[in-house]
């Protein structure tokens, strides 16, 4: 497995176990209990930002990639980039449902739950067809030179000092969002 590949799949294990905690606080949201929102927005903080800048950019040229090599593999397929932006919108609505709740605003009980259902949905459809599809079709396509291309690349495009720090922030973020949530079980 190529390190570009292992580095996406283990994002979407990370994520995988920030979607569950969501999970956990809608179903306690659907009981009519309070969710936790400092868990929430510690979620949202991740993914308005973390996807887009560090995860998609490198899908984006995999799959760029891919359509040049097989375009009747990808012909079928919805554009990876036009789900990216369809994923920053309803991660956007979910933010925007989150904040009206705490500022108090009059929103249905029934528009939280639907925002952030909505969320879980678009994000684990989309991690699902990359997984099953895209990765594996790419791992079948891409040449040992395809891969080392998008690395150099990926390396030329690379903000060290904004990057590491970036990325160290996220992780920190990450495991402080999952320990506040093991707290809450
Ligand atoms: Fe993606
Ligand atoms: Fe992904």
């Amino acid at each position: 497995m190529t390190n570009i590949l292992a580095a996406l799949r283990q994002d979407h294990c990370n994520l995988g176990q920030l979607l569950a905690v969501v999970e956990r606080q809608l179903d306690c949201f659907d009981r009519g209990e309070t969710p936790d929102y400092d868990i929430l927005l510690g979620v949202l903080d991740y993914c308005l930002t973390y996807p887009d800048h560090y995860h998609h950019p490198k899908e984006d040229m995999v799959y760029t990639r891919l359509r040049q090599l097989d375009p009747a593999r990808t012909e079928s397929l919805d554009d990876l980039q036009a789900e990216h932006r369809t994923l920053a919108e309803v991660t956007r609505h979910f933010a925007k449902a989150l904040r009206s709740v705490l500022q108090d605003l009059e929103v249905p009980r029934e528009t939280f739950g639907q925002a952030t259902r909505e969320f879980l949905e678009k994000y684990r459809q989309h991690i699902g067809l990359e997984e099953n599809v895209i990765f594996p079709a790419a791992e079948a396509c891409l040449t040992a030179a395809d891969w080392n291309a998008i690395e150099a690349e990926l390396k030329a495009r690379r903000d060290p000092l904004f990057d590491d720090k970036g990325e160290a922030r996220y992780a920190a973020l990450r495991a402080e969002i999952l320990a506040w949530a093991n707290e809450d079980a």
